[in-house]
């Protein structure tokens, strides 16, 4: 589970750190409800927002109708590419994708309204894994290859 009501279900400053640092100077290709919870990811990254209504983005944002579109798009930008969500971009993009960086949050939440697919078939291979928690939530940094 990692969305309920449009928002994530949890504030977890050291995940946000980490997923800030990880994508920052690389490409994030995100669906248009993600990009509307993150607009600010536009400084120091390039984005890619996958929508139907590109007329609703702001410059320097670039548009696309598809990931097989984003993709190409990525192709012509800085660094590496991130897929970020939401459920039919990770659904799509996983079985496309080299490496998968998954922070695991141990909770459990009733009311959650969007999936991420089972990464299990597609990433055996565990290269890094780092326990960490807050006040409030307990949570696992892994880092997966196929
Ligand atoms: N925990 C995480 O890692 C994480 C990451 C991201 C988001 N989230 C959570 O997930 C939720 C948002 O995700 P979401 O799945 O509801 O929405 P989303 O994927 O961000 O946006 C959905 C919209 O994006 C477009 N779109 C997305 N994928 C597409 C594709 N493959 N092909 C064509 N169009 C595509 C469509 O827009 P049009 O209708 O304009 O065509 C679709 O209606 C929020 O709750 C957010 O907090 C969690």
């Amino acid at each position: 589970m990692i969305g309920r009501g449009g928002s994530l279900p949890w504030s977890i400053p050291e995940d946000t750190t980490f997923f800030q640092n990880k994508t920052h100077r690389h490409t994030v290709i995100m669906g248009v409800r993600s990009f509307g919870e993150w607009p600010s990811c536009v400084r120091g990254r390039d984005v890619i927002v996958v929508t139907h209504a590109p007329s609703s983005l702001p410059s320097p944002v670039q548009a696309a109708a598809s990931l097989t579109e984003a993709l190409a798009k990525a192709q012509t930008l800085h660094g590496d590419v991130y897929l970020c969500g939401g459920q039919r971009l990770y659904e799509e993009g996983l079985p496309l994708a080299d490496v998968l960086h998954l922070t695991l949050v141990h909770t459990t939440v009733e009311d959650g309204d969007t999936f991420f697919p089972d990464w299990r078939a597609h990433f055996t291979c565990e290269t890094a894994r780092r326990e960490s928690h807050d006040a409030r939530w307990r949570y696992t940094f892994l880092t997966l290859v196929r």
